[in-house]
């Protein structure tokens, strides 16, 4: 933990890039807002093309709402950038001079200054960035020190398959301790995902019921319903759903939702039970992706008047997929035979992210609710977690609708975060995550052996999209909830996709 007295200097490697002007600086701005950041801190944007501090404080002013703006008014005059190409050692080692040199102008001692490296430049540069700072001393920190720390926060893709991911983890640990290195997933910084854990381990009436026991299946959907923004089409080409989303959001999400309880809520008692959650995924051979596992892509429709294959840098032979379900199975006691369906994609009907906990229908139907003698149809209870947008939870029942016999009703009970923060949203992912970063607290952030637990399961599913007789890619027209051949991932009594109502 760092004492609030040092100096805090955040250095953004990528400052004229999207993520630090739309996420990183209004999030700094965020926390000052929130009175989270009472401390001395400076911010170093570092791109290669020369430009004056007053000339980036100005490219970021009209990412700044209004709420934003008295905060962001008093971080500006900390804000700075420095020219320097983080592939060219000397660059960096002179960085490391007018790092000091900001110090010292303020007021601070250089020997108590903690430095926070966010590299938001492409993965490709990761490994040579961290080497080159690493050389110029610029990393060195005793463990536990609050004054002097040095952390690297690295951004997501962490990889592209495992042996890319088991190549850059010992990259980045032949010059950072386990502890300097925050491997960011903006989705555990929201505060809906956030609570899952909350909501599982500080009340006692859910956890008995949260197991193959009581739970049918589980589904985590995050749909978009956006396209691939155009301009971004040669590098999604290059990924597709299942390694843009699945290897890190959704399956974060699912190791939060299946975790056994931890011993403390430490970084790592959470993040070991996080890991056993994704090293018991089954891994498929090509036969279970043939039939567990569905990708497609979307052709125009709705308000997208393109399909992704006609986007300006989708390569000719591409068969990269905007969508992907997947019927996955967790190999441990709690959850064996339970089904986790997962799924997300782009240009569908509508944006949110959920996940849905489907109990057993009852052993008998006394009253009479069950459709044609079918026990399965008659499925009322679940939970929905709601991530996003809508924030909050529902739990669904069935009642009597009053009057003669026994006409049965849903109902829902519901909370809505809205009634927490006076109808706002709650605060932006990056927001707490940066604070979090700063504070040395790595909770909310992934362990490199997730990062590799994650990508073992996703490339055995890449393995048999690429056998020779993988199933074609399937296409839904944009607008709609994704094609049809997603729909039989459930059997028998399992039920359907929810619809996010
Ligand atoms: N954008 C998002 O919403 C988003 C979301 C999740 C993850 N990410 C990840 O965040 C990272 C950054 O994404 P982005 O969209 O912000 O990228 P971007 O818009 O392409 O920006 C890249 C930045 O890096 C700088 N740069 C390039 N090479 C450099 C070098 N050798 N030394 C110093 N600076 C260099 C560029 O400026 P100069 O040309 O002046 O050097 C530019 O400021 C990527 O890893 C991406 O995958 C982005």
């Amino acid at each position: 933990m760092s004492t609030p007295s040092t100096l805090t200097q955040v250095v953004v490697f990528g400052a004229s890039g999207d993520l630090t002007a739309r996420k990183l600086l209004p999030a700094l701005a965020g926390n000052l807002r929130a009175g989270a950041l009472e401390r001395p801190l400076q911010v170093i944007g570092v791109a290669r093309r020369p430009k004056a501090d007053a000339a980036w404080r100005d490219e970021l002013d009209p990412w700044m709402e209004p709420a934003l703006r008295p905060a962001w008014e008093r971080l500006r005059p900390h804000v700075h950038y420095r020219a320097a190409d983080s592939l060219e050692a000397g660059d960096v080692v002179q960085l490391g001079l007018e790092l000091d040199a900001l110090a010292r102008d303020a007021g601070h001692d250089v020997r108590r200054v903690g430095r926070l490296f966010y590299l938001a430049l492409k993965p490709d540069l990761f490994a040579a960035t961290v080497r080159h700072l690493s050389t110029a001393g610029l990393l060195d920190c005793a463990p536990g020190d609050p004054a002097a720390w040095r952390r690297v926060v690295v951004e997501k893709p962490f990889g592209h398959d495992l042996p890319s991911a088991l190549a850059l983890n010992a990259a980045l640990r032949e010059h950072l301790r386990e502890d300097q290195i925050l491997h960011i997933d903006h989705y555990l910084g929201k505060e809906t995902v956030q609570n899952i854990l909350a909501f599982r381990f500080q009340n006692a009436i859910f956890e008995p019921l949260w197991s193959r026991v009581h739970v049918e299946s589980v589904e985590i959907t995050v749909a978009e319903s956006i396209g691939v923004p155009s301009g971004r089409a040669g590098y999604y080409d290059t990924s597709g759903a299942l390694r843009d989303m699945v290897q890190n959001h959704l399956l974060q999400v699912l190791s939060l939702v299946a975790m056994e309880p931890p011993s403390s809520m430490s970084g790592g008692d959470v993040r070991d039970e996080k890991v056993q959650v994704l090293r018991s995924l089954a891994p498929f051979t090509p036969e279970q992706v043939a039939r567990d596992v569905v990708r497609a892509r979307y052709t125009a429709g709705g308000n997208i008047e393109r399909g992704y294959a006609d986007e300006a840098g989708v390569a000719a032979d591409s068969s990269t997929e905007t969508y992907v379900a997947i019927r996955a199975s967790i190999r441990n006691w709690r959850w064996n035979g339970v089904p986790f369906f997962l799924r997300s994609g782009k240009g569908l009907a509508k944006r949110y992210t959920e996940v849905v906990l489907r109990f057993r229908a009852p052993p008998v139907d006394l009253l009479g609710g069950a459709v044609d003698g079918e026990l399965c149809a008659l499925r009322p209870n679940d939970l929905r977690l709601l991530i996003q947008p809508e924030e909050g939870i529902r739990l669904g029942f069935l009642v009597k609708q009053p009057g003669p016999g026994a006409i049965m009703r849903p109902a829902t009970l519901g909370f809505d975060y809205g009634a927490l923060t006076g109808g706002a949203d709650t605060a932006p992912a990056y927001q707490r995550l940066l604070l979090d970063a700063i504070e040395g607290n790595p909770t909310l952030f992934i362990r490199d052996d997730e990062v590799e637990a994650a990508w073992r399961f996703v490339d055995s599913i890449r393995a048999g999209w690429a056998a020779p007789d993988a199933p074609p890619l399937a296409t839904y027209a944009a607008g709609s909830m994704g094609p049809a051949e997603a729909d039989a991932l459930f059997r028998g009594c399992e039920g359907i996709w929810g619809d996010g109502e």
